[in-house]
């Protein structure tokens, strides 16, 4: 399995008596999720895709994935939340925080319309200005302002650079198969269109042409991302809370949730994890944070927040556990040579590999943590491979599903995201939302 469970740290705050009294709710919760009688039982698309997938549909995503390749210098994808979160965390956890610098990729990526930041999207047509481009918008309901906003602007953009008929070559749409303004707006010009199953929410998309055809373009063989996801879904497909990683990460989160531990911080010693932590923290909080329950999702990146939230970490208010993701292969390793001078002092680091110096960091770390009342899950992940990060990914979306039926909750909707945008609507003016608006107006003098 490339992905295990290492539950050394935890074993002074969780008891063996603790894991077998939450077992039977782990088993129905599991049950519930199979049975597809649960919560948001309409939405449990996800747990089948690494088999069902629509095997058309993905040669067709490779396809467009070497058009743009071949013809494009920049791909800007369009999109937020998990319209967004998860090709990034992908293209950056598979090749780093500067793909877009690295030589070998001719095909720069850029994100937009994951905010209303009119700086950032300025920023991104400047650098698309003299390039040749191609874009991806992709919003499930089609309606979502930030990306609907984004696509307005890059498509006149397109326009005016390659007319009607040069743009339409190179937008890609992936959104509903049948309905929405986006849909719509694809069919009315000719666009070239991807499907988000209905029964797979965004949050739980990045398996489907949501994340493939972003991931393809980067260079990343979506095949073998597949392939780790289905085994995955064979690994997990059983309840047991002893060997399913899935199952038993579910019942250590709760256990923990019940004794105070409100925050998880899903931690990782690669900066390229990043956007893997922002992913997670969209996927766990949109999906539990319900009905005034749920584990708050943090992260860090170590050793970079050690020097930041590290303080907190060890001496403030204990209502957090960690959950370190160990990578146990970076495959890019820099080996320490010995300085004569030694003037910096350095030299007990030298005559080693820069890994084994991040490791140590590691090891001490979670030592200093839990002896300061932090408990420390690891979950140790083999390497950095497209294999792997579709095992990874799948692991944490069936934890999550059950873990969220464990507490009780709809792990599938998210109603709470809407209270937002029906105040900006108002305030924007948006027809239909006359009434709240002078209210609204009032609290904000
Ligand atoms: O997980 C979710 O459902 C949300 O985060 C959505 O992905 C996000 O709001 C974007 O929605 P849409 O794809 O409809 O534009």
């Amino acid at each position: 399995m490339p992905l295990k469970l290492n539950e050394k740290h935890l074993s002074k705050f969780i008891s063996a008596d603790e894991f077998e009294a939450i077992k039977p709710q782990i088993e129905s919760a599991h049950r519930l999720l199979h049975d597809k009688k649960g919560l948001g039982n309409a939405f449990l698309g996800w747990m089948d895709l690494p088999k069902a997938y629509d095997k058309e549909e993905f040669a067709r995503i490779k396809s467009a994935a070497e058009k743009i390749r071949s013809d494009s210098d920049i791909l800007v994808v369009i999109g937020i939340g998990g319209s967004y979160l998860g090709a990034r965390a992908a293209i950056e956890f598979l090749y780093s925080q500067h793909y877009n610098d690295l030589s070998c990729k001719k095909t720069k990526i850029y994100f937009a319309g994951n905010s209303i930041s009119p700086r950032y999207l300025n920023e991104i047509l400047e650098i698309c200005k003299d390039k040749d481009v191609s874009i991806n918008v992709i919003s499930k309901s089609g309606t979502t302002t930030e990306p609907a906003l984004a696509f307005r602007v890059f498509r006149e953009f397109m326009e005016k650079k390659y007319g009607a008929e040069g743009a339409k070559g190179r937008i890609y749409c992936t959104t509903d198969k049948a309905k929405g303004t986006l849909k719509s707006l694809a069919d009315r010009n000719g666009y070239e269109s991807f499907v988000i199953p209905d029964d797979v929410g965004g949050r739980f998309s990045v398996l489907t042409a949501v994340g493939l055809l972003p991931i393809a373009v980067a260079g990343a063989d979506i095949n073998a991302l597949m392939s780790g996801a289905e085994k995955a879904m064979d690994d997990f497909a059983n309840d047991d809370v002893y060997s399913n990683a899935a199952c038993r990460y579910a019942a250590i989160r709760n256990i923990l949730y019940r004794k105070g531990k409100i925050i998880e911080m899903l931690c990782s010693y690669e900066p390229s994890f990043t956007m893997m932590n922002e992913w997670f923290k969209q996927l766990y909080g949109e999906s539990e944070g319900k009905n005034q329950k749920g584990i708050f999702p943090s992260s860090a990146i170590y050793s970079t927040d050690l020097h930041s939230l590290g303080q907190y970490v060890q001496d403030g208010a204990r209502l957090m556990f960690e959950t370190v993701v160990d990578i146990k292969n970076i495959g890019n390793d820099l080996f320490l040579m010995e300085d004569e001078a030694n003037s910096d002092g350095l030299n007990f680091l030298s005559n080693q590999n820069m890994s084994l110096v991040n490791r140590k960091a590691f090891e001490g770390t979670i030592l200093a943590h839990t002896k300061g009342g932090v408990p420390n899950l690891i979950i140790e992940l083999d390497s950095i491979t497209e294999f792997d990060l579709g095992y990874m990914i799948y692991f944490f979306e069936k934890a999550c599903a059950v873990s969220g039926y464990v507490l009780a909750i709809n792990p599938f909707n998210q109603p709470g995201v809407e209270d937002y945008k029906k105040n900006m609507f108002a305030l924007l003016g948006k027809p239909g939302y006359e009434a709240e608006k002078e209210t609204l107006e009032k609290l904000l003098k």
